[in-house]
């Protein structure tokens, strides 16, 4: 076999690193989202959801950073330019999404696409062994699917 500097296989590592950058561009797209809804939200709930936006835009900034560094470990590079986050993106784009309802089903959908990566991500890492990736889609899974039950409660 074939082996990267951590033992993994090569193969499968390169893949790894190219899903590990399809969710960079994810998250970031995501981030910007988050951001315009914390800018733009209007309305009773706007103290709460100004605030409850920034804790998630400032969570996922966190994860945008952790994922970068994690495909630099295995040996690649990370996506780093709009131009790519854009063309990789798959989250919905949330445009002067200004009402309560509106923007937490936005960030309902977006977790939910984010979701959907990192368990392909973690089918891959578990294949190959990488427990490294493993660990952190785990942990990204957990943290998302709690984060939705609890806007799912808010929305009703
Ligand atoms: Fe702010």
């Amino acid at each position: 076999m074939n082996t990267t500097v951590l033992g993994l296989d090569k193969e499968k590592s390169i893949e790894l690193v190219n899903e590990l950058n399809t969710l960079l561009a994810n998250f970031q797209v995501y981030y910007q989202n988050v951001r315009g809804l914390h800018w733009n939200i209007k309305g009773k709930s706007f103290f709460e959801l100004h605030v409850k936006f920034e804790e998630l835009y400032t969570d996922s900034q966190l994860k945008v950073d952790l994922i970068a560094e994690r495909i630099l470990t295995l040996q690649g590079t990370p996506l780093h330019t709009f131009d790519d986050y854009i063309k990789a993106a798959k989250v919905p784009v949330g445009k002067n999404i200004s009402k309560d309802v509106d923007a937490v089903e936005l960030v309902v959908k977006s977790l939910a696409e984010l979701l959907q990566i990192e368990r392909s991500i973690l089918d891959l890492s578990d294949n190959a062994a990488d427990e490294g990736t493993n660990s952190m889609m785990s942990d990204f899974i957990a943290e998302q699917e709690k984060t939705i039950w609890m806007l799912n409660a808010w929305l009703g």
